[in-house]
């Protein structure tokens, strides 16, 4: 899902791409489409990966584990969609509107953040500047494509088995015995309050990284987040609701000042909001619903974005133009 994105937005860069070699899992015959041909996607070889100036990394936390550390020693640029190496302390997390700074000549290996916290680090990042937050609380309505190509395959499969409903009479009633492997519970006519393994606290494994990304990449190790994430039946586009604490009261208005302004960041009318039908295939994040909440250093407010554009592979393309309008790549 990311790595075809990914390719589109190397077509549409200012990157000076020589070459592209595409990988893949193997699959016979796979190619992928650049720049009006089909390119072979072979295994990944080490020879002709050990070949490149610029890697990206849209597979899994496997491969990147396997290949990353030993390209970045050789030298190789390494940008990393896992979460492999966000945490780690020696690896820069980047969005480079929100901390664009961290960014050294000599890095190596970038890793980029989770399709759910890159774009709350977007919207809140001036907020937090101008007025502090001190807690974040947040509901997400995660699309299908969030969980790869094998989890949109099966949504499609549980609708098509189930579209000829009729409704005669009563509602009908679907019970959970519609066939699911990639996602823990059929996703078709579903939501499900499941994003990732549960830990012994009970959290998932989305919430627990939406919580210490955030943290990382603003730079705010005492910020409170808490996350419910939910996966919903929405094939791209993911949305959030989420409430900020804020150390000083800011009104709406000013609020909304403030996120006009704000890099990467649309703002809908005053009283409207966005949906994912709005934001597929489109780059920035869409804020909506701008209001204060319980006490008035509580601001509520709507997101909806692309999980695989601004989520992923955009925000990696935009961390290698980074490194090329400062002469590093
Ligand atoms: N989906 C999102 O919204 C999103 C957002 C942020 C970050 N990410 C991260 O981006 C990465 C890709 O996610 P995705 O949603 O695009 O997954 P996906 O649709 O399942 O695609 C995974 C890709 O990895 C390739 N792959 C799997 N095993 C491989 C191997 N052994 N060697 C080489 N290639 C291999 C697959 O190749 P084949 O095509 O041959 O199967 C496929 O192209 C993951 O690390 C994910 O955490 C995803």
């Amino acid at each position: 899902m990311v790595g075809r994105e990914l390719l589109h937005f190397l077509e549409k860069s200012r990157l000076p791409v020589g070459e592209l070699r595409p990988f893949s899992s193997g699959s016979a015959g796979k190619t992928v489409p650049f720049r009006g041909r089909a390119l072979q996607a072979p295994p990944v070889d080490k020879k002709t990966l050990y070949g490149c100036g610029l890697v990206f990394f849209v597979s899994s936390d496997e491969i990147s584990i396997q290949h990353s550390p030993g390209l970045a020693a050789r030298g190789v640029l390494v940008i990393d969609d896992s979460s492999a190496f966000r945490l780690d302390p020696k690896v820069p997390l980047v969005i480079p509107e929100v901390n664009g700074h961290v960014l050294r000549r000599r890095l190596r290996l970038i890793a980029g953040p989770n399709c759910t916290m890159t774009p709350l680090a977007v919207a809140g990042i001036a907020l937090h500047r101008a007025v502090g937050v001190t807690e974040v609380r947040l509901a997400t309505y995660q699309s299908v494509s969030g969980a790869g190509r094998a989890a949109l395959e099966e949504f499609f499969r549980q609708v098509r088995g189930h579209g000829r409903l009729a409704v005669k009479g009563r509602a009908p009633v679907l019970h959970s015995s519609i066939p699911h492997q990639a996602l823990p519970k059929p996703i078709a006519y579903n939501v499900i309050p499941q994003v990732g393994g549960f830990d012994q606290r009970g959290c998932s494994g989305e919430e627990s990284k939406v919580a210490s990304e955030l943290r990382k990449v603003w730079d705010a190790p005492t910020l409170r987040v808490s996350v419910t994430a939910v996966r919903v039946p929405v094939v791209r586009g993911h949305s959030m609701s989420a409430w900020l604490t804020l150390r000083r009261p800011i009104s709406p208005a000013a609020a909304r000042k403030l996120l006009a302004k704000t890099p990467g960041l649309k703002l809908s009318a005053d009283g409207d909001y966005p949906t994912p039908l709005l934001v597929g295939g489109k780059g920035p994040v869409y804020a909506g619903r701008i209001r204060q909440g319980a006490t008035p250093r509580e601001l509520c407010l709507w997101l909806s974005y692309d999980n695989l554009i601004k989520g992923a592979a955009l925000n990696s393309v935009q961390i290698a133009e980074e490194l090329l309008k400062k002469g590093w790549l």
